[in-house]
């Protein structure tokens, strides 16, 4: 079965073409260095980039494999949750694609695909949990199969990645900033007492990573010395004087281990909750961060568990996740008709989708 995923929910366009389950091609372009300008995505920037880059993409990538739209099996595409101006572009291309070839289309949640997109590398195990970590959201889900996630805790407030990013802003580094803090916390060791654990006296699972945020503010206020006017440039954070460097570095890994420590105590929550899981899957941006996977490999560890981390490009927004989820969507027969809705971010995606076994 050959699949065309479809990304356009953020900040990255992307496609890319799965058969059987193994990656036949992907192109991406990301729009990063645009709104890092704006210090954040602008969201109408963002679906005319889509307009003007996605059918380029589509024709390279076809060129590329030297596939023809008539051999697709199907055309996946993150029909949300994301910016809803940029989820119509690639939703829109989508339906074209399905009707003038006669393709099935296949609406994929982002927030599935993520957890999913590690089978594209090896065997997922379920039932498992997944631990979504992006910087839209923070969602645990058990998951007992490719098409049944039930989510179990989620954020009340700022995502885990918009915390790292709000974080960076604070400390002028370019954006999105998650990647930086990372680097400079590897340099240093965390003190445990300069940030909160937000949100883990509360005995839900769910995240609230606001509180965090404000006291990072707190402490810059405190602490201007430690903010530099120019780190606006990635050179900038390279050419770091030592000394102003290792004081950054430990503001960066005691926020890290702040960050990680709260989802490796709601992740111990959920699995005492949800009872027997044979895999924890960590997806999403933020489970590129050191100090997030290894909390999740204790985790995972002590728990008798099989860990499951996406590698590193396969973590960030990507089409190869979307070709892989409809792959996986098209096998258990599941499609969508032409009036596939795209859902922006704060409303739950439907489970709408029409059984191919079940079409007249
Ligand atoms: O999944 P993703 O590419 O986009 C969304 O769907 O949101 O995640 C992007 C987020 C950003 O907040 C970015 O700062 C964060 O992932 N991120 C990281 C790292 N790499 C990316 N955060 C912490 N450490 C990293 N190494
Ligand atoms: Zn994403």
């Amino acid at each position: 079965m050959l699949i065309l995923g479809i990304e356009t929910s953020c900040d990255e366009t992307a496609v890319a073409l799965v058969r059987d389950g193994r990656l036949l091609g992907e192109e991406l372009a990301t729009q990063v260095d645009t709104h890092a300008l704006f210090g954040g995505v602008v969201p109408e920037i963002a679906s005319r980039e889509h307009l003007r880059v996605l059918p380029r993409l589509y024709r390279e990538l076809m060129r590329g494999t030297g596939v023809d739209a008539g051999d697709l099996d199907g055309v996946a595409v993150a029909r949300g949750p994301g910016l809803l101006g940029s989820l119509l572009v690639g939703v829109s291309f989508a339906k074209g694609l399905s009707l003038a070839s006669g393709v099935p289309l296949i609406g994929v949640n982002h927030l599935w695909a993520h957890l999913l997109a590690p089978g594209l590398e090896g065997e997922l195990e379920f039932p498992a949990l997944g631990l979504l970590v992006s910087g839209g959201h923070t969602h645990t889900y058990l998951i007992q199969s490719p098409t049944e996630f039930t989510l179990l805790g989620r954020t009340l407030d700022d995502a885990a990645g918009e915390a790292f990013d709000k974080t960076a802003k604070m400390l002028n580094f370019p954006y999105p900033g998650g990647r930086y803090i990372d680097e400079l916390a590897r340099e240093a060791e965390p003190d445990t007492g300069m940030f909160p654990r937000p949100y883990i006296e509360n005995p839900t699972l769910d995240f609230s990573f606001s509180g965090l945020k404000t006291a990072v503010a707190h402490y810059v206020a405190d602490h201007p010395e430690l903010v530099f006017e120019t780190m606006a440039d990635p050179q900038a954070v390279a050419d770091l004087p030592a000394e102003r460097r290792a004081s950054l570095a430990r503001v960066c890994a005691s926020f890290n281990w702040s960050v990680a420590d709260t989802l490796r105590i709601k992740v111990e929550r959920a699995l005492k909750q949800v009872g027997k899981v044979k895999s924890l899957i960590v997806a999403g941006g933020v489970a590129a961060n050191t100090g997030v996977r290894e909390a999740m490999r204790s985790v995972a560890e002590g728990n008798g568990l099989r860990l499951t981390l996406p590698g590193l490009s396969l973590c960030t927004d990507n089409g190869a996740m979307i070709a892989h989820a409809g792959w996986l969507l098209a096998e258990a027969g599941y499609r969508h008709g032409l009036e596939l809705e795209a859902i922006p971010r704060g409303r739950i995606v439907p489970l709408d989708w029409e059984r191919a076994s079940e079409r007249a």
